[in-house]
């Protein structure tokens, strides 16, 4: 089973976007999917109550409650667990990291997101984590996401596959889907389902030991 964790302390990057988007992909790809929302905001929370399908199975806890909720998820055969966090450096965020197999770390392509990452990767770096920051909502194309790219390689890794700016990242949160089921074979499902196949290869690699990948 894999932990895979949302974390930026900047507010509105995209973690929970990219968490119950990825594992609704996940799902699709045949995993059983968890998602554990520890954000007291429950955006993630909002969008499983609207959500008709009864996977991805998501539950809503606090710190306290991560590790049992991990133990059972191995236990009842999840094959994957995906973390929501908060936007703020807080203990959940760091319970979720110290948890997590790998760390997703959102990042808009502008200058204030750019500035809130060092925290978050000063906590990654000090609990050893697997990490690659995701380019989120970026324009298109254009300079700006090569910029951005440049300026988070200093960093850490950088997922290869950007996630652009769509309206139908919104349309199907509102609805409870993800893009893919919201718009299927849509560039941002093709955006989604790369993004995973990167992961699912990244994980596969670190497992076999055959690659160190650490922010
Ligand atoms: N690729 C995208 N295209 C268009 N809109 C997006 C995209 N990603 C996220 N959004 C929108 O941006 C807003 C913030 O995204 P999201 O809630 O995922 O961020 P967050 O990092 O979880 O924020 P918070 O820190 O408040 O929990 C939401 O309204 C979401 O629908
Ligand atoms: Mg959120």
């Amino acid at each position: 089973m894999n932990v895979i964790a949302f974390v930026t302390q900047k507010g509105g990057s995209g973690k929970t976007t990219l968490c119950v988007n990825l594992a609704v992909a996940a799902e699709a790809a045949g995993g059983r999917c968890l998602i554990l929302d520890m954000d007291p905001q429950g955006t993630a929370e909002a969008w499983y109550h609207d959500r008709e399908a009864a996977s991805p199975k998501l539950v809503k806890l606090a710190a306290d409650g991560l590790a049992e909720a991990v133990a059972a998820a191995r236990r009842q055969g999840f094959t994957h667990v995906f973390i929501d966090t908060p936007g703020r450096d807080e203990p959940s965020v760091a319970a979720a990291i110290r948890i997590a197999d790998f760390c997703l770390v959102p990042c808009r392509p502008t200058p204030a997101d750019m500035k809130a990452t060092p925290a978050t990767i000063a906590t990654i770096r000090r609990l050893a984590k697997p990490a690659a920051f995701v380019l989120s909502q970026t324009p298109p194309r254009g300079f700006r996401i090569k910029e951005a790219e440049i300026g988070l390689a200093v960093l850490g890794p950088v997922a290869p596959v950007t996630v652009v700016s769509r309206n139908v990242f919104q349309d199907a949160q509102g609805a409870g889907l993800g893009v893919g089921e919201f718009e299927p074979g849509g560039k941002a499902a093709q955006e989604i389902d790369e993004l995973w196949g990167w992961l699912v290869k990244k994980m596969e690699k670190m497992q076999d030991g055959t690659q160190k990948n650490i922010a």
